[in-house]
């Protein structure tokens, strides 16, 4: 079910300051994005373009961000969750749910960082981590 790592998620307490690190110190120069605010998701992202994957640099957004608690238990930042890529969110929904996984929020697919279709798995089941699925 599960195709490419779409994505390593890293909540940060400061974006710009994070991509910093990926332009200058790794050297990634134009492969870092600009900060986009994201008000839906809560979050402000940079991407991180790697020749296999990326890697999402999260900030909060708004008052009630979706990764506040989680920061104020990590103040340094750290990872927050893995993007894997499937072919048919609906679907994909579908089979977890089946097997009794916790879909967060109504369950329903909302429209993620990238503009596609995403759906997130409780880490209870899934050793602690944040699952992100994205219909690519
Ligand atoms: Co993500």
């Amino acid at each position: 079910m599960l195709g490419r790592l779409n994505h390593v998620a890293i909540a940060v307490p400061n974006v710009a300051d994070a991509a910093r690190v990926y332009r200058d110190t790794f050297g990634m120069g134009a492969k870092v994005s600009r900060p986009v605010r994201q008000p839906d998701q809560g979050v402000t992202t940079v991407f991180v373009e790697l020749p296999n994957t990326k890697i999402e640099l999260i900030e909060p957004l708004g008052p009630n961000s979706p990764i506040d608690k989680f920061l104020q238990r990590h103040k340094a930042g750290a990872i927050h969750h893995v993007c894997y890529e499937v072919e048919d969110i609906v679907a994909a929904r579908d089979h977890m749910r089946a097997l009794g996984a916790t879909i967060t929020g109504n369950g329903e697919p909302t429209i993620g960082a990238h503009g596609k279709p995403v759906i997130f798995l409780h880490p209870r089941d899934f050793n602690g981590t944040l699952i992100e699925l994205e219909q690519v």
